[in-house]
């Protein structure tokens, strides 16, 4: 189960975010950076902050705390920015959180400690899996804090549900954009990590995930089919793009040896 909190507080705007977090306040005296159900991407993005933040802690990569946040009416309403009131009063009902990690810095692949390569071929190949395209040198989305590299904004992952168009189909796809993955340089073998990572992630454990997930943040399906539903269609596309993973594994092994990394 997910930690569920109440929003007490509107704390700061994380202005560099394209989705519109914030910092807020909860219940359990708690900070957090909260990813609004009402900020435009919709809630599918909130799905896939999930799902991947959690099979990323699965697979014992470091990722922050996870919790779904409440937002109550009434939240939001006194605040003299027109933008953060809008965004709040359109966000009421169940939000995601990520534990906020008090100054850590935005991960930088020249002036910071590397990940080992094993650890960075796990990241690679967690990002193949889940089409994440969001983990570039220009917008890593990792932080370094305490020493260690977090892992963090899923938001744009998954991205075949923002149609379900020919899912079997966009399951078994390559991912050319993997060649632009900020920890390819120095990622060791990601056949090795496919053989590690994938014999882990069984339809159990992707259930188990998914789960987690609540209706509230599975109604704006696209085809109209129940949370249930939408649960089995993002295991069933996961388990086929396992399959399909002699492809994309191997396009990941080729970008990292073109580089001089790999092996
Ligand atoms: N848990 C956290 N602790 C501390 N800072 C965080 C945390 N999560 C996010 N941030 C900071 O807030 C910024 C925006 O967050 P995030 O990347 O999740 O949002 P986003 O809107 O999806 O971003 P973008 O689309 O620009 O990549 C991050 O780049 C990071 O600097
Ligand atoms: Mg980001």
């Amino acid at each position: 189960m997910l930690r569920r909190v109440v929003a007490q507080r509107y704390v700061t705007p994380l202005r560099e975010g394209g989705s519109l977090p914030a910092i807020m306040e909860a219940s359990d005296d708690g900070q957090y950076v909260v990813k609004f159900r009402g900020a435009g991407h919709g809630t599918r993005s909130l799905v896939a902050e999930l799902a991947v933040g959690e099979l990323a802690r699965r697979l014992e990569l470091t990722v922050p705390e996870l919790v779904l946040v409440e937002i109550d009416a009434g939240m939001g309403r006194a605040d003299p920015d027109p933008e953060i009131h809008e965004l709040v009063t359109a966000s009421i009902g169940t939000n995601v959180g990520l534990d906020y990690l008090p100054g850590s810095v935005t991960f930088d692949p020249v002036q910071d400690a590397q990940p080992d390569a094993a650890t960075a071929a796990r990241i690679v190949w967690l990002d193949s899996l889940m089409v994440n395209i969001d983990r570039s040198s220009r917008n890593p989305n990792l932080l370094t804090w305490h020493g260690n590299l977090w892992l963090i904004d899923h938001g744009a992952a998954l991205y075949v549900h923002s149609n379900w168009k020919r899912p079997e189909e966009s399951a078994r796809q390559r991912f050319e954009m993997i060649a632009d993955h900020v920890l390819l340089a120095r990622a060791g073998s990601i056949v090795d990590a496919d053989a590690q990572l994938a014999p882990l992630v069984t339809r159990e454990l992707l259930e188990d995930v998914f789960a987690l997930v609540p209706d509230d943040l599975l109604d704006e399906d696209v085809l109209g089919r129940t949370p249930a539903d939408v649960r089995a269609g993002y295991v069933t596309w996961l388990l086929d793009r396992l399959d399909a993973r002699d492809e994309w594994v191997g396009e990941a092994e080729t970008a990292c040896a073109a580089l001089g990394a790999g092996a």
